[in-house]
């Protein structure tokens, strides 16, 4: 008799969806019941929604991003909250969370101290790891500051020692790996059954960079723009997808229009730019995490066909073609119906002033099969109607279609 061994590949979930606090409220400006209130938001029905909750939509993660640690260690070594942000501790409010249906994420590094100085996690993986799952935490996103003063040695080191700890004490928690790309994370977060990996430094909202000396106010690296996000992630599409984990371009900025990310001296993001960073991040099958859930941008982040196409079983990121004023993303997307195929394109207007007009038949080399097939992807209330033959589009206007035809007239998105 021969023993066969298969090595079954594991399935993770579809790209997580949720809130974060770090991009709205950073270190200081949030506390036990800024996280209670967001959970509250988060299954509240709402009207912009057609009576849906954000958390019916997906949105279920709340995670607690920096600063939610004492300065210091407990006696025991554990990690503590910071007792002026959780009074009452943190295991409450992670019942609380629960008991609504939702799931809790936590935040920690990997290096000697957090990127705002507190407590690391280097000689203490498993013991942290212990604590998070005693504590019933449903998610781990592991920075990459204060790594030790040589630099020299490869990521994978660290998070090889977490990674392990992971599996062993909370083999079913998501690992958000958070190295902004170093070491090019996208080829051994997979080994390590990360969800995700970061592949850029940290965002902010503005679309264009005004010039390339943008060096964050931590001293830590360059923070990008948008446009330079989109085109490192862009290029990293064949190490996504169910079988290995997530690109993570980092969170959304949408509606972040204050605070500790913005340069005076950028634009922050148009409506336009919004929607356009919105539906790119559900091209590229980016986790999607909220900075804010003001009822202002419910019609962006809730845009159920965009969350379809995000949320597509087949769980592929987009591949990207570029001419000199446009970017275009293809998406193939699950059909129920083997006769047919359905995909998904998005155009984006590359130009900061000008209009773009686009004839739609170039898009499949004038077959008037797949031409027919098509349909837009509106915004809110927006109606629909039938596709025009060219379209228009506003600087950093992104408009969004998409295609079914029969699977024998070749309309493949490409
Ligand atoms: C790094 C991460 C951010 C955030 C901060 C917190 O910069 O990339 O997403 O977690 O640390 O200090």
């Amino acid at each position: 008799m021969f023993a066969f061994s298969f090595l079954v590949p594991q399935v993770f979930s579809q790209p997580v969806m949720g809130f974060n606090t770090w991009n709205q409220y950073g270190c200081n400006d949030y506390t036990a019941s800024t996280l209670l209130q967001v959970a509250d938001e988060l299954v509240e029905s709402r009207e912009q929604l057609s009576g849906k909750s954000l958390a019916d939509l997906g949105y279920k993660y709340v995670v607690v991003d920096d600063c939610w640690m004492a300065e210091e260690r407990g006696a025991d070594e554990r990690l503590q909250p910071d007792a002026t942000k959780f009074p009452d501790g943190i295991e409450a409010v992670i019942e609380a969370i629960h008991k609504k249906g939702l799931k809790f994420g936590i935040y920690m590094c990997v290096g000697y101290a957090t990127c705002m100085g507190r407590p690391g996690s280097i000689y203490h993986y498993e013991l942290d790891v212990q604590q998070f799952s005693l504590w019933g935490v449903d998610y781990i996103k592991s920075d990459f500051c204060y790594v030790g003063t040589s630099g020299q040695e490869h990521p994978f080191s660290y998070y090889k020692g977490l990674s392990d700890a992971i599996q062993q004490y909370m083999p079913h928690a998501l690992h958000a790996i958070c190295n902004w790309g170093i070491g090019e994370s996208w080829k051994w977060a997979p080994q390590l059954r990360a969800h995700s990996w970061r592949t850029t430094y940290d965002i902010r909202p503005h679309w264009s960079c005004s010039n390339s000396d943008n060096v964050d106010s931590y001293g830590k690296g360059i923070q990008p723009c948008l446009e330079e996000i989109i085109d490192t992630n862009s290029r990293l599409t064949a190490f996504s997808g169910l079988h290995k984990g997530w690109n993570d371009p980092d969170m959304l900025v949408v509606g972040v229009d204050s605070g500790h990310l913005i340069d005076p001296e950028l634009p922050v993001l148009t409506l336009e730019e919004e929607r356009s960073h919105f539906a790119i991040w559900c091209f590229m099958e980016a986790p999607l995490m909220l900075a804010t859930l003001d009822t202002s941008i419910l019609q962006t982040i809730g845009n159920e066909q965009l969350l379809a196409i995000h949320q597509d079983p087949l769980g592929m990121q987009a591949l990207r073609r570029s001419t000199k004023h446009a970017h275009i993303w293809f998406k193939f997307l699950h059909s129920s119906d083997d006769s047919k195929k359905r995909c998904a394109l998005l155009i984006l207007n590359r130009q900061s002033t000008e209009k773009l007009s686009i004839g739609t038949a170039q898009l499949f080399h004038n077959n008037s099969h797949c031409l027919s097939g098509l349909t837009e992807v509106v915004w809110g209330r927006e109606s629909r109607s039938a596709v025009a033959e060219r379209v228009t589009l506003q600087p950093h206007q992104s408009r969004i279609f998409i295609m079914e035809a029969s699977a024998s007239y070749h309309c493949n998105c490409l």
